[in-house]
């Protein structure tokens, strides 16, 4: 018989506020006296996490009566969070409230801009407060649990999850990982996935295996959970792919080993998407029981989506194959993550400010790719100007690939942002021109003759919403549909041409390189897409954004990425060395890379010291100066080589970066830290240490350039 104090876990929960030590443990008591009341069957329940369809199913709601599911995803308005909560919560036995998951990736109502253009502002306050402002929105709708920020390191832009995180880099993509965890657990709990690889996919084929080093991984594709951890993440979600032949998603060794015992993380893992029951298909489980127990055993305390924990894994418990402790422990987390959710304190959503943020956020996120002639900005009374393209006055794809409760109807197209800032004699001509992917050239006629009529004609191209996220991995990284042929056909009338690009990856843009004079890269900006880009194109908004992530040349290139080995071949004029024989090694815009209306020029690189000592730091300072005629931002980066390493380093790694933002004419220094500390890497004993030597320091625009000095780590 159960003794009332268990019957309400919510009150319990709600009563104790995490962070403190002391009610820490209380809530652990309170934890251990529920478990020791629980059924077998009950604790499976909470291990059970299921999709409904917006709102709970009556089977659902069933199975919440009987105590057989610990939490619910895709349930979306306290109107329906709230029904079903209320059967967990006075209706089953035990009385245990569910947690609610969605994925609220780049804002709920409002909007932002996906992670991978975010991440391209370098500024990860900014992706805090974006986190923060999806989080607040979410809670509001019912929602305790969110299924992000992805930190998946992606090399590949054939992988259309590339979208969802910050891009290539191991050091960006950490700040962005633990701003975002920040913002969000403000109201909500956070999720850090995919864990781990998964940006590793082979040919950049989404689901696919990884097979990385045991060195890559750790320095490059884990950090950035490493750093959610840090930063306090109540949740993490294991993988799809296997790394090496053992899918994430039954790997003890990364779900036990390193996250639990290595990194401390006592939070709660999930699955990823009936990722349990997919280890019959990668091979490592003959059956679903065998399944459950592999990825339960492994770590793996909620399973999403298969139903494999509480329809098989009882008879394994009872006859002690599973031990019962394995069980309870999950319990324990499942119910720890329910108490941390309870304790939250919501802060209530101001859609004004909101939009405001996005706004912000989108000017921040776009890149000038290319201007010849400072053809922006345009002049907003040129009496004629042409506005082309499928994107150009569309209202769903700014969204992106994650765009939860977000509406098409909120969305300003770049179209209604250019009709808004010309004055009543400039005359604004739109033709859609093409689909996205539509083989159809119907359109072009309008298109060229809008483009003839005009002084500038502007075309909007690029990618479907859908085209990349999830399940949308593409071999070839061209403007999908007849896109490049509208944009020669607009081309050949002579009129200058701005291409606006959308799109949630690198595109291979070798035609418009070399033939379009200027070119704006949006990304998907969410609701004030055509507003921030309208901005940029008449100069109201200088841009600053810079490149998260390579775009390479040609296909065969891939995977290209700036912080690359060396090698012992590096390319040169000789034939055996290591290029193609048919495509250039370097990529069209590299990392770090983006224009302004501005120029900025370094000088005076100094650093504090020559030689420092393992556990000291060096000050880097050098001088930035507006060379231009307009107020503009200017992201300086500060890149190290290690020269010399017991296993070979990459020829750049990004270290540090400070946006300044300087007028006409004003210089001024900038300081940059670098810890000896941040030097460390896996030597050949796989231990992470700073290993003496010669460094080089490059500080400048982006990954290619930058004026250089050398200091000495040297230990006494
Ligand atoms: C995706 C996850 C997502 C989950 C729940 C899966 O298919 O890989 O990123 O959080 O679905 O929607």
């Amino acid at each position: 018989m159960l003794r009332p104090r268990y019957t309400s876990l919510i009150a319990l929960l709600t009563l104790l506020p995490l962070g403190a030590a002391a009610s820490q443990t209380a809530t652990d008591r309170h934890i251990d006296s529920l478990l020791a009341a629980m059924t077998l069957e009950e604790k499976l329940g909470q291990l059970n996490l299921l999709s409904a369809g917006g709102k709970a199913s009556p089977e659902q709601t069933a199975l919440v009566r009987r105590g057989l599911v610990g939490g619910l995803f895709n349930v979306i308005g306290t109107e329906n969070t709230r029904a079903v909560d209320r059967v967990a919560t006075t209706e089953s036995r035990l009385k245990i409230p569910l947690l609610f998951g969605l994925d609220v990736i780049h804002g709920f109502r409002t909007i932002f801009p996906i992670p991978l253009a975010e991440a391209g502002t370098f500024d990860p306050e900014l992706a805090e407060a974006t986190a923060r402002a999806a989080g607040r929105e979410a809670a509001a709708a019912g929602i305790n649990w969110t299924y992000a920020p992805m930190v998946d390191i992606a090399r590949d832009p054939r992988w259309g999850r590339i979208a969802e995180g910050s891009g290539e880099d191991t050091y960006l993509g950490s700040l962005f990982a633990a701003a975002r965890v920040r913002g969000f657990q403000e109201s909500i709990l956070a999720t850090v996935k995919h864990f781990a690889a998964y940006g590793a996919a082979e040919g950049g084929r989404d689901y696919n295996s990884a097979d990385i080093s045991p060195r890559t991984l750790r320095e490059v594709y884990l950090p950035p959970f490493k750093a959610a951890v840090d930063a306090g993440v109540a949740t993490l979600m294991s993988a799809f792919n296997d790394i090496g032949g053992v899918p994430a998603s039954g790997n003890a060794w990364l779900t036990d080993t390193l996250l639990r015992r290595e990194w401390r993380f006592n939070g709660m893992v999930v699955s990823d998407w009936t990722s349990v029951a997919e280890l019959i298909p990668h091979g490592i489980a003959g059956s679903r029981e065998e399944a459950g127990r592999r990825a339960l055993t492994a770590g793996v305390d909620m399973d999403m989506q298969s139903s494999i924990y509480v329809e098989t894994l009882a008879p394994l418990v009872q006859s002690g194959r599973i031990p019962m402790a394995v069980v309870d422990e999950a319990v324990r987390r499942v119910l720890r993550a329910k108490a941390r959710a309870a304790a939250l304190k919501p802060v209530a959503p101001n859609a004004v400010e909101h939009r405001a943020l996005a706004r912000r956020a989108a000017r921040e996120s776009i890149v000038l790719l290319k201007n010849d002639r400072s053809l922006l900005p345009l002049d907003r009374a040129t009496p004629v100007i042409a506005v082309i393209g499928p994107l150009a006055d569309n209202q769903l794809d700014p969204l992106g690939p994650w765009h939860t409760d977000g509406k098409p109807e909120d969305v300003v197209t770049v179209l209604q942002g250019i009709k808004t800032r010309v004055p009543s004699g400039t005359q604004v001509l739109y033709a859609q021109g093409a689909g996205i992917e539509d083989p159809s050239t119907a359109g072009f006629v309008e298109a060229v003759a809008a483009a003839q009529r005009a002084k500038v004609a502007i075309l909007v191209l690029g990618e479907r919403h859908d085209m990349s996220g999830e399940a949308a991995s593409r071999a070839y990284l061209g403007l999908p549909g007849v896109q490049q042929q509208l944009l020669e056909a607009v081309a050949a009338t002579g009129t200058p041409i701005v291409l606006v690009l959308m799109n949630g990856r690198p595109l291979i843009l070798e035609w418009a390189a070399e033939h379009v004079p200027a070119i704006v890269e949006d990304w998907y900006l969410g609701v004030e897409s055509g507003n921030a880009t309208a901005e940029v194109l008449f100069g109201e908004v200088n841009p600053s954004g810079r490149l998260p992530v390579t775009f390479p040349r040609a296909m065969g290139q891939i995977p290209l990425y700036y912080n690359h080995r060396n090698t012992g071949r590096p390319p040169a004029a000789d034939k055996f060395t290591s290029k193609y024989i048919d495509a250039p090694v370097t990529p069209r815009y590299p990392f770090g890379y983006g224009l302004s209306y501005t120029t900025f020029a370094y000088r005076d690189l100094k650093l504090s010291a020559a030689r420092i000592g393992p556990s000291d730091s060096l000050r880097i300072t050098v001088t930035v100066a507006n060379t231009g005629t307009r107020e503009g931002t200017e992201v300086v980066q500060l890149y190290v080589r290690d020269e010399v390493g017991s296993v070979a380093r990459p020829v750049r790694e990004l270290k540090g970066f400070r946006r300044i933002t300087l007028k006409p004419g004003e210089s001024r220094p900038v300081e940059l830290r670098l810890a000896a500390r941040d030097l460390a890497f896996y030597g050949l004993d796989m231990r992470s240490a700073v290993e003496a030597g010669t460094f080089r320091v490059f500080v400048g625009p982006n990954s290619m350039e930058g004026l250089e000095a050398t200091f000495e780590v040297a230990y006494p």
